[in-house]
């Protein structure tokens, strides 16, 4: 794996320290790379009424769009497991309208690393271009 890819896992695991999961006491991080570069760490931040919970990965995109990202190329997720967490269905479609070709990688803490692309994650999805009539 290369070195970057380390620091960011690392530092996804830093952020998910930061979640807010009282509920289900599954903490998520998530750092989305922008295409430049760019590094948005985020957590999971869990609501009472539940409905309301954010994941990691929607509070990264929120993060990097209101700093001037729509374009990604990765997403790194880390949770404290043996085996890697792929992120949930919404969180899928949620990155779907920003970057299809990104890849998604999803650590733990054994280093057990699932590394796919978004698209693979969510085949024939429904994007902007099916609400054209
Ligand atoms: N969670 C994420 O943050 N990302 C995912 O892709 C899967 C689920 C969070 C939501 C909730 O706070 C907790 O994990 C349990 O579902």
């Amino acid at each position: 794996m290369p070195e970057g890819q380390e620091k960011i896992i690392e530092m996804a695991r830093q952020v998910s320290l930061k979640a807010h999961a009282p509920y289900s006491s599954f903490a998520v991080g998530a750092v989305l790379v922008a295409d430049d570069g760019s590094l948005y760490p985020a957590c999971n931040v869990e609501n009472a009424s539940y409905g309301a919970t954010i994941c990691a990965e929607r509070a990264a995109v929120c993060a990097a769009v209101a700093d001037g990202h729509k374009n990604f190329r990765e997403v790194v997720i880390y949770t404290e497991t043996d085996e890697p967490t792929s992120p949930c269905g919404i969180c899928r479609q949620f990155l779907m309208d920003f970057s299809p070709r990104m890849t998604v990688t999803c650590a733990c803490k054994t280093g057990k690393v699932l590394q796919r692309s978004l698209a693979e994650l969510l085949p024939e999805a429904f994007t902007e271009p099916q609400l054209d009539k």
